[in-house]
């Protein structure tokens, strides 16, 4: 796919008036929301004060059913097979709820997952004692699918777990073939594609997973507060269900008995932030339409050459390892906080995020870092903003030898 036109990115940048304000380089924390994004929210919230919560919802149906199908046009699965939930930590928390662990099980996972995920997991070993093996990573970063494959061959693996794209670095892992290996085990497949979707194409079929889990803010572009989980085929068929179902996820059908929904809808809870599923579909939308332009392309292309600038930089060390690299770009600094460049940046119009070395300690461990800068580009970011995030850090940066900044140390909050 070519980079889109200038005209392109104008419009996308007309579209999204914060950018004549700053200069947004958080993406992967929370990509700021285009247009008709926020007219869908304001729309629905508007509604649900002139005539009630429940009657709006009642009148805005048929738009929300269709974001269901413009979430699964997104990712290549029909509207039957997308659940819409909270975020991306409940979409993972509602697939691990359909299996039965017991002690003894496998879960495969790998060494750069995200946090929360990793949580879940042990907090799975710890209460129902499951056995968590990290599959080994490839010498330039990145799962190794052949051993996924190996472990895959444990006769008590259950699952395989593993973060797309990570919390923590422009590492892009190869899902495709740890599918693969899954699938030659017949294993349930998880998928954590939260960093991902709205920021690369998606096709389920292609990963061949059962689980997808995504959120609506980060490069998506839709609101906070909204994610999805999609799920396969077989996942319907073989009547997954989460442990937990509310009565939207199944029908009360006698003093002991119950049906789970036949589709998706199963995963999900039955209170919603309706406009914010309608902002969720607004930006499902917009971003087929920016794919359509070379969106993907731009985002990537743009990350790379701030990947090379920001290595040039005094005491810098890029922490992106792997083969294929996606729109994040993170790097820690000899002398100098992360959360204190985000901060400096943020008082220079500049948004990035910084990470703890607690948002993916084995990775953060094997890079030897405990802190790292993440600057996170979309395709309405520009090459001058680029030069202006440079020239900033430039200024930021400790002097080599002077071990200090010229900004005082105020540290950000981190993110997510
Ligand atoms: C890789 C990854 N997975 C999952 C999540 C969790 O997403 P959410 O906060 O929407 O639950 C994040 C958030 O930063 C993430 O980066």
């Amino acid at each position: 796919m070519n980079e889109p036109s200038t005209d392109t990115v104008a419009r996308w940048r007309t579209e999204t008036p914060a950018t004549t304000q700053r200069a947004h380089w958080n993406n992967a924390g929370a990509g700021l929301m285009p247009a008709p994004v926020v007219s869908a929210l304001h729309r629905h919230l508007d509604l649900e004060a002139a005539i009630g919560g429940y009657e709006a919802a009642d009148a805005r149906a048929t738009e929300i059913r269709a974001t269901y199908d413009v979430l699964g046009r997104l990712i290549g699965a029909p509207a039957n097979r997308i659940a819409i939930v909270e975020n991306a930590a409940v979409a993972v928390s509602q697939a691990l709820a359909t299996i039965d662990f017991v002690p003894g099980d496998v879960v495969i996972t790998s060494r750069a997952d995200y946090v929360s995920n990793q949580l879940m997991l042990l907090s799975l070993a710890r209460r129902r004692g499951i056995e968590v093996r990290r599959a080994a990573d490839l010498p330039e970063g990145g799962i190794d699918p052949d051993s996924v494959a190996d472990l895959a061959r444990h006769p008590r693996a259950r699952l395989v777990l593993v973060s797309w794209m990570p919390t923590n670095s422009g590492l892009i892992q190869d899902v495709e073939a740890v599918g693969a290996a899954a699938a030659a085990r017949g294993l349930t497949y998880l998928v954590d594609g939260c960093q991902v979707v709205g920021q690369l194409p998606v096709d389920l079929a292609r990963i061949g997973c059962d689980f997808l889990a995504a959120t609506g803010r980060k490069f998506l572009r839709g609101p906070r507060g909204i994610g999805f989980l999609a799920v396969s085929e077989r996942v319907l068929a073989r009547g997954d269900c989460p442990l937990h179902l509310d009565l939207r996820g199944g029908d009360w059908t006698g003093p002991d008995a119950f049906e789970p929904a036949r589709d998706a809808r199963r995963f999900e809870n039955w209170e919603f932030g309706y406009a914010q599923v309608l902002g969720l579909g607004a930006a499902a939308e917009y971003a087929l339409q920016a794919e359509a332009y070379g969106g993907s392309t731009r985002a990537v292309g743009l990350a790379g050459r701030a990947r090379v600038a920001v290595a040039q930089l005094p005491g810098a060390r890029v922490l992106d390892r792997g083969r294929h690299h996606g729109a994040i770009v993170t790097a820690a600094f000899d002398g100098i906080e992360s959360a204190t460049l985000v901060t400096a940046l943020r008082e220079r119009g500049i948004n990035t995020s910084s990470f703890p070395r607690g948002a993916a300690v084995i990775d953060m461990d094997d890079k030897g870092v405990t802190n790292g800068l993440r600057m996170s580009p979309h395709y309405y970011n520009t090459d001058d903003e680029l030069d202006q995030l440079v020239s900033a850090l430039t200024e930021i940066l400790p002097r080599s030898g002077t071990g200090g900044s010229r900004t005082p140390p105020r540290p950000a909050p981190a993110s997510g």
